[in-house]
């Protein structure tokens, strides 16, 4: 009974796949949830809501502008009542709508008045599901937090196969299940740095990564996800914070330095997947530099060590660091494991169209006593991965 008590709203939009949400809004009770039932206008050629009124022991939602319905428990009512969204099963239209933040139902408009997490269970023709503008919504809405689950690949209802099969209504409450029974991270401190730093060399320029951040945005949505208070300090780049993520930003290795160790000794997990800068410029120029035939040469001088730093605090907390790496990884992610004393490392290729600035990622995670690789699978489900194994150490840490 994991969902015990939970509140959450069951959004079910126009597809052929919602005559799976009944057993859907029967699951999620059996697991101890309340369920409230909102239906798009699509999906009512689909399924009545006298079916969902009759599992859900609850009256069901259909429209905005109802003045009946906004007497009983009106639309931002319902948005604060909720501890979850799920939508199952979302179709194309749905996610762009949500996307683009239109607000033109009581779907979309609950998606937008609310703070609590929002899940979709994407289901639609696999061609739909691989079309260039539902990859661009599915990126849009990952990067604001809404988790996906599936779509799940195999026989779709056209007679057709491929990814667009709405995920199976048992797995779908055993993964809400696992997001809230990361108990080992729930209400802990974990400070996450992430991105490349930008180190200058003259007021216009400056030496840089291909880091994106992805990987370190989705551990902080995900740890926040699974209820820890997430600080997220973040070098420069172009993704929206994660929701219930405190955000600092930064720019240089140095400012980095400084915004974590101001935080460092009252943290419970530190992860660091910045990737920092290993040097800096020693005269950083107060004008542009100017051009000209002969070679330059710039004076490059270390950077500090964050994550050595932060695993040398007397009692400091669990150390989580990243190796990427072009060749020998496991090698080198030992030594590392050694050398900065850190109590886990996750490992990973980079170059050649892997790790940085990618979706997907295999991440070899190792510890004093153990292994475990994780992926190949989208940066947001090996994120849920790592966190979860970061709280199983945690806990056997004691
Ligand atoms: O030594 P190397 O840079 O390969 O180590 C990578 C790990 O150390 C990553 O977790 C990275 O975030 C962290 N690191 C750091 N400060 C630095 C360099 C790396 O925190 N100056």
């Amino acid at each position: 009974m994991t969902l015990s008590g939970r509140h959450i709203i069951l959004g079910v939009s126009g597809g052929i796949a919602a005559y799976k949400s009944p057993d859907l809004v029967r699951r999620l009770r059996e697991a101890g949830a309340e369920v409230r039932v909102v239906l798009t206008r699509g999906a009512q050629a689909f399924v009545t809501p006298l079916t969902f009124q009759a599992v859900s022991h609850q009256a069901v939602h259909t429209d905005l502008l109802d003045a009946d319905a906004e007497t009983g428990m009106g639309h931002l009512e319902l948005a604060r009542w909720a501890d979850e969204i799920l939508i199952a099963p979302a179709t194309a239209d749905v996610m762009a709508r949500l996307a683009h933040g239109l607000a033109d139902d009581l779907l979309t408009t609950l998606c937008l008045a609310t703070e609590a997490p929002i899940t979709l269970c994407p289901a639609m023709n696999h061609i739909m599901w691989q079309a260039a503008a539902t990859r661009d919504n599915a990126e849009i809405l990952e990067r604001r937090g809404i988790r996906m689950l599936g779509p799940a690949d195999g026989p779709l209802a056209e007679g057709e196969s491929g990814p667009g099969r709405l995920m199976e209504p048992r797995d779908i409450v055993t993964a809400l299940q696992g997001e809230s029974s990361h108990s080992a991270i729930a209400g802990r401190h974990v400070l996450i740095t992430a991105g490349p730093t930008h180190e200058p060399i003259d007021p216009v320029r400056f030496i840089a990564n291909r880091s994106s951040g992805r990987m370190g945005f989705a551990l902080a949505a995900a740890a926040a996800q699974a209820g820890a208070r997430v600080s997220l300090v973040a070098g420069p780049v172009k993704l929206t914070t994660p929701p219930g993520v405190e955000r600092v930003d930064v720019k240089t290795a140095d400012q980095m330095h400084e915004a974590v160790m101001a935080r460092a000794a009252e943290a419970d997990i530190f992860i660091a997947a910045a990737a920092v800068a290993d040097y800096r410029v020693e005269q950083i120029a107060d004008q542009k530099l100017k051009k000209s035939d002969n070679s330059l040469t710039l004076n490059l001088k270390p950077n500090p060590d964050i994550l050595k730093d932060v695993a040398a605090l007397p009692s400091g907390p669990l150390t989580v660091g990243f190796a990427a790496e072009t060749e020998s990884v496991r090698e080198h992610a030992q030594a590392k494991l050694v050398d900065k004393r850190l109590d886990m490392i996750a490992a990973n290729q980079v170059g050649d169209g892997m790790g940085f600035d990618v979706d997907g990622n295999t991440l070899d995670v190792i510890w004093a006593d153990g292994e475990q690789r994780l992926g190949p699978a989208p940066k947001r489900d090996v994120a849920t991965a790592l966190i979860q194994l970061i709280g199983e150490r945690l806990n056997e840490a004691g």
